[in-house]
């Protein structure tokens, strides 16, 4: 007979994979992706996974199946000046998720999420720390009891870090939060979960039961829910041992060709250039996904959205010396990376191309005026 090996999943096709393979044989069922364009008019983008059930959470709508997850593909800009200067902000990212609209609770959320974290990718108990609510000691008993946690791992936190809520209103609850210790050699003494070079957070456990409305006020919803995250590329850059997220498989070729594309080596270049070009990285599958699914650029709303980041990307192209067009070359090959597991990219490419192509035009056009403009202002100066 042959020995069985366990293998850690490592690519991040494969930690998306494990994830749902693990959730499916609890007796979830799988849900692919919805838009980034969601349906819920309160929101601009889709900003987490749990967005598309956010009606099942109100009652609003029947459950598709007592228990779910999903790989959701994921748009946030109100931190776009952290993207490429942090290890891990992101525009576009996936978020993986398990769902249970009033079935499991609590309990199983913790023991699963411990399960696929020690079974399925292999993580040290002595690299995690978790967060809880400080008001909820189920959740630390749980912890504490059923898995067996030491309790200086289990950290307090209040409502500003651990009670989790789509906006201002709707479906909420009670978080908590497991991180990744990067360095747990320097002790349990003076945990501090802000410290981003020792710890990242990687998997949120919402216990949803709230509905607050618009006066802030909460209510019990009709059932107890459960509504997780698992950031895709924060558990790349622990399972592959990167310093960054942008140097997991998922981002880091297309890093690599607008370094390429730069004539630039990126390790050895600097940080303000590997900022640039880490930007490139992430905004490229942002445009590309947005395109794709249905936004075109205008200065209004999405469409400024999309506007902001295609010009976000010419503009760090020209401080890395690119002059040319080259963003339908990265585009392409995010298409590439990604069309797999997202097929509507591929069906969509000729489309993402040409809205991509014309936008560049349009801007560097604007630029290249701008400049004349600019030019002709200094020389007349000159001859005063
Ligand atoms: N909704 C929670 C979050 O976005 C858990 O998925 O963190």
């Amino acid at each position: 007979m042959k020995s069985q090996t366990k293998t850690t999943p490592i690519t991040g096709d494969e930690i998306r994979k494990a994830f749902l393979d693990f959730y499916e044989s609890k007796s979830h069922l799988v849900i692919s992706s919805s838009s980034l364009i969601p349906e819920d008019p309160t929101v601009m983008l889709t900003i987490a996974g749990m967005l598309p059930f956010k009606p099942v959470f109100l009652g609003l709508r029947n459950r598709p199946s007592p228990r779910a997850s999903s790989s959701q593909k994921c748009i946030r800009t109100n931190d776009i000046e952290n993207v490429g200067v942090t290890a891990r902000h992101h525009t576009f990212f996936e978020m993986l998720g398990n769902f249970s609209f009033g079935d499991y609770f609590k309990k199983e959320a913790i023991q699963w999420a411990w399960e696929l974290i020690t079974d399925v990718y292999h993580l040290k108990p002595e690299n995690i720390i978790v967060s809880v609510f400080h008001e909820d000691h189920e959740s630390e008993k749980i912890w504490r009891d059923d898995i067996g946690i030491n309790p200086k791992r289990i950290i307090h936190l209040d409502e500003k870090d651990n009670f989790w809520s789509s906006g201002a209103t709707g479906p909420c609850g009670p978080c908590s939060e497991l991180y990744y210790d990067f360095n747990p050699e320097k002790g349990l003494k003076n945990i501090d979960l802000e410290d981003g070079d020792r710890f990242i957070e990687f998997y949120n456990l919402v216990f949803m039961q709230y509905n607050r409305d618009s006066n802030g006020i909460l209510s019990d919803l009709e059932f107890k829910n459960i509504d997780t995250g698992m950031g895709l590329e924060r558990m790349a850059q622990i399972l592959q041992k990167k310093t960054n997220n942008y140097e997991t498989d998922l981002i880091f070729p297309i890093v690599k060709e607008a370094s390429v594309i730069a004539n630039i080596d990126y390790f050895s270049s600097e940080d303000r250039t590997k900022i640039s070009l880490k930007i490139l990285g992430d905004h490229t599958r942002a445009i590309i996904h947005l395109i794709s699914d249905g936004v075109v650029a205008s200065n209004l709303g999405r469409g400024y959205i999309l506007r902001r980041l295609l010009r976000r990307m010419i503009r760090h192209g020209r401080l890395l010396g690119i002059k040319d067009y080259f963003l339908s070359k990265l585009a392409s090959l995010g298409i590439s990376l990604m069309q797999n597991t997202y097929p509507d990219l591929k069906n969509n490419k000729e489309q993402i191309l040409r809205e991509i192509n014309i936008e560049e035009k349009r801007f560097l056009e604007t630029l290249d005026r701008g400049e004349k403009l600019l030019n002709d202002f200094i020389c007349s100066g000159e001859k005063l």
